[in-house]
């Protein structure tokens, strides 16, 4: 295993729900999610507005490649954009294993994108304040 493979690091994507599935598969998605998380020392924030997810996800490097590989390939949802992955020095959710907000604020959410990268990670940690995020 690499030196670094305990090191911490994260990843920030946004991708698009499968137009053939229902709204209601993020229940399902929260219930797989959170106990996996929990074992794999994986912490995060999933955020949704009916149509748009973005995620951020933080933990060992070790875990959180294969667990990106196994997100990628999901057929719930297409389009998968990662918006910034990288080393990370500390984390920013230890108290959720995958908490969840959704939001209507779509304007806010696609200014992500454009963004990318580090800035829209930024912005995104900003836009945590304004969410109702259950863990
Ligand atoms: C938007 C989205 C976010 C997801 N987030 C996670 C997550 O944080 N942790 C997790 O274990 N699975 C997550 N999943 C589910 C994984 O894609 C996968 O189904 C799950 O890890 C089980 O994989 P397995 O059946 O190969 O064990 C997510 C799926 C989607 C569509």
């Amino acid at each position: 295993m690499p030196a670094d493979a305990h090191s911490l690091y994260e990843f920030f994507y946004t991708s698009q729900l499968d137009p053939q599935t229902s709204p209601t598969v993020v229940g399902q998605i929260l219930s797989t999610a959170r106990p996996h998380n929990a074992r794999m020392g994986v912490s995060g924030l999933l955020v949704f507005d009916g149509l748009r997810f973005f995620q951020h996800l933080e933990g060992p490097r070790a875990a959180l490649e294969p667990l990106m590989g196994r997100i990628v390939g999901d057929i719930r949802h297409q389009d998968v954009r990662i918006l910034h992955e990288g080393v990370l020095l500390q984390r920013r959710y230890h108290r959720f294993d995958m908490g969840y907000a959704q939001t209507d604020d779509l304007d806010a959410l696609a200014a992500l994108i454009s963004l990318s990268g580090v800035p829209a990670v930024e912005r995104f940690l900003h836009m945590r304040a304004g969410f109702d995020i259950q863990a």
